[in-house]
């Protein structure tokens, strides 16, 4: 019998989990980003397809391909979802909260889930403007604190996963399917 303690997940995010949207990469894809750490195996990868109408830069389609966790992959449906249709600024200013209140509220030990799907949206804004040479004015200049939050989850994730294999080899593959 399994000593594990289900974790209090939403309906939406089984929901999601069992049948997610936007799941696959998109061929012609402008531009693709990851978050997370191969290390662990938790990993995200946003796909989006951009075209330009009236000035504005939108969002035509949004994929994601997940290696993470049901959270992980709950979060990055609802993103994808989300951001489908919209432009770039506003695709820019979704959170994480947003993402864990459309998903009927995340448990605090899977906000990181959360934090990597927007970091990884981020990312592929940011090469996306690199890729067109063009940097529009509501662009931030520096990383934002959830850019860097991005960041501290993967080098947090690579030294929670160095730590577990150095005990248990068997520990880390374990926590992949959780
Ligand atoms: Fe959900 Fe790491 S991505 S536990």
């Amino acid at each position: 019998m399994s000593t594990r303690i289900p974790l209090p997940y939403s309906p939406k995010i089984i929901q999601l989990f069992k049948k997610p949207k936007n799941l696959g990469p998109i061929e012609d894809a402008d531009v693709v980003e990851n978050a997370g750490s191969p290390a662990c195996g938790d990993m995200i990868k946003i796909y989006l397809k951009i075209s330009r109408k009236e000035n504005k830069d939108i969002v035509e389609k949004a994929s994601f391909e997940s290696y993470g966790c049901a959270a992980n992959i709950a979060a990055a449906s609802i993103l994808t979802d989300i951001i489908a249709g919209k432009s770039l600024e506003e695709a820019w200013k979704v959170t994480w909260k947003q993402i864990s209140d459309e998903l009927g509220g995340l448990p605090a030990i899977k906000y990181h889930c959360s934090i990597l799907a927007v970091g990884a949206l981020k990312r592929a804004i940011r090469a996306y403007y690199k890729k067109v040479n063009e940097h529009p004015e509501w662009l931030p200049e520096n990383l934002t604190i959830e850019e860097k939050q991005t960041m501290e989850e993967e080098e947090m994730l690579e030294r929670y996963y160095k730590a577990m294999k150095q005990l248990t080899p068997q520990t880390s593959q374990q926590q992949q399917i959780q």
